[in-house]
């Protein structure tokens, strides 16, 4: 590629991101992360953002449905629930809950401001505004009035959030007595046995709650 073809929006991006990989000391805020990967997801259909359930799927695309899939089943989406869905990252899973359950709405709640308007755009091409309501907020601070919901649901994004036991209050205040929550998260496995095993277990776990990052007391057992 000669340097003239070269676009420096995109190379700046690209070192930006080299950066944020490599740079062991380089640390970004959640919304900084999210920014950055923009819309550039690692799956082919959709803009998925979670790593799926690979029970039966062979594709990361596939995977992604499972997940969404099994929440709206461990919490028994119907017509009549109004679903809370936080961290939507780009509404994929509010998108294909509207298709294959017709909750009575859906109102999202995403802190990175690029990612709602790209998913407003999204919702609004499919004609799905009156059922997808997507608003900038927090999980941890959720500027929604009380008992509103009837299902809460955070696919792979609680363990980001300040925190996720102050989301878990949030969700009990903005849900109907007798209301459920779903949460897809990451967990540190049991510690492995053996040194190799162990050492990488460790290793993989601090590089990952280091760059996305994960606060300390996010950290659960299984
Ligand atoms: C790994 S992505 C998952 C996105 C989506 N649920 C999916 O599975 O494709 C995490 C999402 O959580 C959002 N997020 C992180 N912290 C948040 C907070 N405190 N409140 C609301 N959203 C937050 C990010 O902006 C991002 O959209």
């Amino acid at each position: 590629m000669s340097s003239a073809s070269v676009n420096p929006c995109s190379l700046r991006e690209s070192l930006r991101y080299l950066n944020w990989v490599y740079n062991p000391f380089q640390s970004l805020d959640v919304a900084q992360v999210y920014d950055l990967l923009s819309t550039r997801g690692p799956t082919e259909r959709g803009l998925w953002l979670n790593l799926g359930y690979w029970r039966e799927a062979g594709t990361l695309d596939d995977a992604c449905v499972a997940m969404a899939d099994l929440l709206a089943e461990r919490v028994s989406i119907t017509g009549a629930d109004r679903v809370l869905d936080v961290g939507f990252g780009f509404a994929d899973q509010d998108i294909r809950w509207v298709q294959t359950r017709a909750p009575r709405a859906i109102v999202g709640l995403n802190i990175t401001a690029s990612q709602v308007t790209g998913a407003r755009a999204r919702v609004a091409n499919l004609r799905l505004n009156d059922r997808i309501d997507l608003r900038e907020g927090s999980a941890t601070v959720m500027p929604l009035p009380d008992v509103t919901f009837d299902v809460v649901t955070a696919l792979k994004c609680a363990f980001r959030f300040r925190t996720c036991e102050r989301f878990l209050a949030e969700a009990f205040r903005v849900l109907s007595p007798g209301g459920r929550l779903v949460v897809a998260d990451i967990l540190p496995m049991p510690t492995a046995s053996g040194w190799g095993a162990y050492l990488q277990q460790r290793v993989s776990w601090a590089m990952v709650a280091g760059k996305f990052p994960i606060q300390k007391e996010n950290i659960y057992t299984r």
